[in-house]
């Protein structure tokens, strides 16, 4: 594996790999990598023959008072987790590399699907997503760009972006990735003390608990989201930031949960933002939900 600096170097390896026939996959970080970061290398390295992954953590999607300087870096541990990924190129670039003209002038917006969820408390973050997105897309070229659904509405405005402006990527959403007892994994899960990793599950838990009343046949999208923050009243620990059903794919924001649905909660426990979903699907009365995979059983999918 080859870890990379510049842009120009990056590109140069990109284009030579299309060259020889090989079709390039893309996994956008921002480091410290956990096993859901794996599984996206592991779904590259499974369907493409070049492996791209990017590691920079991007100033441009940090609000003034978010954790831009506190963000967990560990270089040379996520080089290892590359190299046993399989990747073939870590682009790992300085804030000076990537932005030489200073913080870009030129942003991608995505108008309405940024609206609301986790784009209410950060209303410049997702603008900073999709130009990071956006400027490595150009940089990598044709592609398979590689999503977590974790971060849903991130992948929800990275497609909605891709189609508007006919980038010629194709757009990957691979499963959310669990610790055992639940807790979506996230490299900010490192900002949590003992205590609060005791309770940080339960925002996994009242998701279950919520989609278990649609299997109940509950279908008033707004008692659905009461259930998630009734169930999470009693943790004084963890400041709910929303909780919203809404449209799979368009996010659109629904009354009645019918067809494919993503129920999407955020909060604050201690440190950390922390957020969490599930993809609930009601189709002619029956309920299906995609509840994401547990770390481990991602490996087996794969195999
Ligand atoms: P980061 O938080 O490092 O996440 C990189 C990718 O890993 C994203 O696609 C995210 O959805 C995925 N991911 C994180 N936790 C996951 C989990 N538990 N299961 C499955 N996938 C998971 O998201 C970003 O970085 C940045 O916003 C980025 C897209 C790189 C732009 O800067």
């Amino acid at each position: 594996m080859k870890v990379v600096e510049h842009v120009a170097e990056l590109r140069e390896h990109c284009e030579s790999a299309r060259r020889a026939g090989h079709r390039v996959g893309l996994v956008p970080t921002m480091g410290y990598f956990h096993a859901g970061h794996r599984s996206l290398m592991r779904a590259a390295r499974a369907h493409d023959d070049f492996v791209v992954v990017t590691l920079f953590v991007n100033p441009t999607q940090f609000g003034p008072n978010e954790d831009l300087s506190a963000y967990p870096r560990d270089l040379a541990a996520d080089v290892s987790v590359a190299i046993e990924a399989g990747v073939d190129i870590l682009f790992a670039p300085s804030v000076d590399e990537m932005d030489p003209g200073g913080p870009p002038r030129t942003k991608v917006h995505v108008a309405e699907l940024t609206e609301g969820m986790c784009g209410a408390a950060r209303p410049t973050h997702f603008d900073g997503v999709t130009t990071v997105v956006a400027k490595l897309f150009s940089i990598v070229g044709p592609c398979r760009a590689y999503f977590g659904r974790k971060d849903y509405q991130q992948l929800a405005v990275v497609r909605r972006m891709t189609q508007d402006l006919n980038l010629p990527v194709e757009v990957v959403g691979c499963p959310l990735v669990r610790e055992p007892d639940g807790l979506a994994m996230s490299s900010r899960n490192a900002y949590l003390t003992a205590d609060e990793r005791a309770v940080a599950p339960a925002l996994f838990a009242a998701l279950v608990d919520a989609v278990a009343t649609v299997r109940a046949g509950e279908r008033d999208a707004r008692a659905v989201e009461r259930r998630v923050a009734d169930a999470l009243a009693h943790r004084r620990e963890i400041a709910l930031e929303y909780v919203e059903l809404r449209g799979a794919a368009s996010l659109e924001p629904l009354t009645r949960v019918d067809g494919e649905v993503v129920l999407a909660v955020a909060g604050r426990l201690g440190r950390a933002r922390l957020i969490d979903n599930v993809v609930i699907q009601v189709v002619d009365g029956r309920v299906d939900a995609d509840l994401g995979v547990e770390v481990g059983a991602d490996e087996v999918l794969d195999a």
